[in-house]
């Protein structure tokens, strides 16, 4: 089991998405200018918190870009994740001599139109399904877990993430108490992440505002450089 002490723990903030009367116009990329209301206020949000994680890491950067692909690039010695839920934005950040790869999800608790079956079905190995499959809020950290390693690992696969990869990564155990979380891949994604990969995670309740929140590290350690 992982303990506090060893346990890589990044850089995490929040924040409320704002009024669309206060949107910054000008602080959003051209792709996005013609985008729904809701959309920029999460977006302004996202880069809110991804510029916060930054500057608590000693890093001031005025403008996280955006790739083709729709994902953050993060300043030099930076490596994160950003998340947007209705409600709230959140982002994740850590170094990259300790971090290869980051992701974060976050999802609104108790939202009744959510299909627990279909992500049951769809989503959840065989084993997690023995092992998660009664208490929503386990299939909930779930579907979070795998969307936080599907945003960690899809930059270092240069975006040919597939759902097949999804599910080569398996959760074993979620300690509600610590946060902590075990999760294995089963196999090699590429040459460059072996299955021995070392994966750090956590998932935890943000209470006040009824959130579920997972990430997912890559440690550079394993990688095969
Ligand atoms: C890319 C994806 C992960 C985004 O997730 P989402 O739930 O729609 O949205 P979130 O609010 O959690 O995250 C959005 C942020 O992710 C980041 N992002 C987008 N594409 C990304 C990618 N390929 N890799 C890493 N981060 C990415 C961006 O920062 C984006 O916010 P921004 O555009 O405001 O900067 C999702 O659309 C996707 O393609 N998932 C595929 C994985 C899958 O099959 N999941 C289902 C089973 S678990």
């Amino acid at each position: 089991m992982q303990t506090e002490k060893n346990r890589k723990i990044p850089f995490f903030e929040r924040k409320k998405l704002g009024e669309i009367g206060d949107l910054r116009e000008d602080l959003l990329p051209l792709e996005l200018q013609g985008a729904h209301p809701e959309r920029k206020k999460a977006f302004l949000a996202g880069r809110e918190c991804a510029q916060k994680v930054c500057e608590k890491r000693g890093v001031f950067e005025p403008k996280i870009g955006r790739d083709e692909q729709g994902r953050p690039i993060w300043p030099p010695g930076i490596v994160g994740s950003i998340t947007h839920s209705r409600e709230w934005a959140f982002a994740v950040a850590g170094g990259t001599e300790a971090f290869y790869g980051m992701g974060i999800d976050a999802e609104k608790i108790d939202n009744e139109a959510r299909g627990y079956e279909a992500i049951i079905k769809k989503i959840l190995t065989p084993g997690e399904q023995h092992c998660f499959g009664e208490e929503k809020r386990d299939i909930l950290a779930c579907f979070c877990l795998k969307e936080a390693f599907y945003k960690c690992l899809d930059p270092v696969l240069g975006g040919l993430m597939t759902y097949q990869d999804m599910r080569e990564m398996e959760i074993t155990a979620i300690e509600w108490a610590t946060g902590d979380v075990i999760i294995q891949m089963s196999t090699a994604l590429t040459a460059r992440v072996p299955a021995s990969s070392r994966l750090w995670a956590r998932c935890w309740v943000e209470a006040d505002i009824q959130h579920l929140c997972a990430w997912v590290g890559l440690d550079r350690e394993a990688m095969i450089q």
